[in-house]
């Protein structure tokens, strides 16, 4: 399947996210309530001279998880190494990395709840004691040995905190909930992608593209990006409202952000289950998408904004849902 514009997950031409990403925690738009704390927490370590205790961060992709594991690393003086879960398929890959840190470094984990269980082992002892403890040798020859880490900070991330083991999620002094962006914040966001791109926009335009970027810092950059391409071959390169909104209505993004993908999952379950409630199990089954997918992926939006409801009975769609979609019925989409 094509991916979605308004898709959550990294693509190649997000790497650009590197190069906008703001360093400092008086860059960072938003997440106020994290804001405060860390700063604290880093001044507290610094004033001790102490590595910042570990930290967890989780909530939905595309929010800034990576960012602010970046600014952690350059306000706490260190240098920041980074894995993914996925990537460390033996207990050698995680020792590796773990062996090159030095005193104050981050060890940014992305996907920590995808590292397989016996390797998030050696995570405990490394956490906790700074050492790490592991077999060299085989069989009959085989010894264990510990080595001394330099005092250091894990800082993890997930989309699903549920989904970390307990021993893993007990070694985090520091845990971080991550939410969706307020239409004000991702304004700002948009304006300051703005100025470190150097490509002007109106405030009206500015407005318009945060509202359809699904409270999400990545879908707005990667939003701002394309409707830089029409301004420059539409336009004069400038981006007013009027380009922003022929622009994501060509990439088939309505007013609240919903593409087609949002529809069609809406649509099954008013025609299909006539509104709900049902069962994710039945939903899946029925517009043929992983269970897992439909709830990283699909819901977490659709809940945030009212158009979709949990109940013990299963998903409902909201009346909210039944009016933007008849709206939506009447204009560009259908
Ligand atoms: N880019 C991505 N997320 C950001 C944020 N929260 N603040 C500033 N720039 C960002």
């Amino acid at each position: 399947m094509e991916e979605r514009i308004v898709t959550t997950k990294k693509l190649e031409e997000d790497k650009f996210e590197a190069t906008i990403r703001p360093d400092s925690l008086d860059e960072y738009i938003g997440q106020e309530e994290i804001k405060e704390n860390l700063s604290v927490f880093m001044k507290a370590a610094k004033m001790r001279n102490e590595s910042l205790d570990h930290v967890l961060l989780y909530g939905p992709p595309g929010l800034g998880k990576t960012t602010l594991a970046y600014i952690i690393a350059h306000e706490m003086d260190g240098e920041i190494k980074t894995v993914s879960g996925p990537s460390i398929e033996k207990s050698g890959d995680l020792a590796a990395v773990l062996s090159t840190l030095e005193l104050g470094d981050v060890l940014f984990i992305d996907e920590i709840h995808r590292i397989p269980r016996y390797i998030e082992e050696i995570l405990y002892s490394a956490m906790e004691d700074f050492s790490l403890d592991i077999i060299v040798g085989s069989d009959s020859t085989s010894r264990n040995i510990k080595i001394d880490l330099p005092p250091f900070t894990l800082v993890g991330a997930t989309t699903r905190a549920g989904d970390l083991t307990g021993p893993l999620r007990d070694r985090f002094g520091i845990v971080f909930k991550l939410k969706y962006y307020t239409v004000e914040e991702l304004t700002k966001i948009v304006k300051r992608t703005s100025k470190v791109l150097d490509c002007p926009i109106d405030d009206d335009a500015a407005i318009e593209l945060a509202t359809r970027s699904r409270g999400t810092p990545r879908i707005a950059n990667r939003l701002f990006k394309r409707v830089r391409d029409y301004a420059l071959v539409m336009g004069n390169g400038y981006i007013n409202l009027e380009i922003t909104k022929l622009a994501l209505d060509r990439l088939k993004v309505d007013s609240l952000g919903l593409d087609e993908t949002d529809y069609h999952f809406l649509k099954a379950i008013i025609e299909k289950f006539n509104g709900g409630p049902v069962g994710i199990e039945a939903i899946a089954s029925s517009i043929g998408e992983e269970q897992t997918t439909i709830e990283d992926v699909y819901e977490p939006y659709l809940l945030q904004i009212g158009l979709l409801k949990r109940t013990p009975r299963g998903r409902m769609v909201t009346e909210k849902a039944y009016e933007h979609l008849k709206i939506k019925s009447q204009e560009t989409l259908f």
